[in-house]
């Protein structure tokens, strides 16, 4: 797996003394085409923003929407998930059922709290490992520009 770039949060003024936010994203992503990309941009010492945390899972037709939930009741303020390009997972439709599944859920989500512009979808194969690192730049800018994902934990009332 690839070492995410590490960078120094400088605190300033009224932030002194206080950890500064940092997003925290979960990416949930299939073995086969995604992770081995994310490996091979970290062989090939593409940088990153560390703020990735990889849950890997054999397909993502293995994604189940109440992963997003915990994720996001655990503190996460994106989830990103990436399996193989439509036609290539290695269980002939995992990525195509992982869609369905999402598309069928996305209205639940949204009713349930989730802000749907935190969740990505995208398919990354192995040999891809500059996309994985546009993919996590752009998220990662996305969900800074969005800040911390309070609103859900604080329905839920888990703090
Ligand atoms: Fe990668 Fe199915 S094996 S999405």
């Amino acid at each position: 797996m690839s070492e995410p770039t590490t960078n120094v949060t400088e605190t300033t003024g009224s932030n002194q003394g206080q950890e500064a936010w940092e997003p925290r994203i979960i990416a949930i992503i299939c073995n086969w085409c995604t992770y081995t990309g994310a490996d091979l941009a970290g062989t090939s010492r593409m940088a990153y923003p560390p703020y990735v945390r990889v849950i890997k899972i054999p397909c993502t037709g293995r994604f189940d929407p109440l992963f997003m939930l915990k994720a996001f009741e655990r503190g996460a303020d994106g989830v990103l998930v990436s399996g193989c390009h439509p036609g290539d997972c290695h269980y002939t439709a995992g990525n195509y059922n992982a869609r369905r599944k999402y598309t069928v859920f996305r209205d639940l989500l949204d009713m349930m709290g989730i802000d749907l512009e935190r969740v990505w979808f995208s398919w990354i194969s192995a040999s891809e490992g500059g996309k994985w690192v546009e993919t996590i730049k752009n998220f990662t800018e996305v969900i800074r520009a969005k800040g911390p994902f309070t609103e859900y934990r604080e329905m839920i009332d888990v703090g």
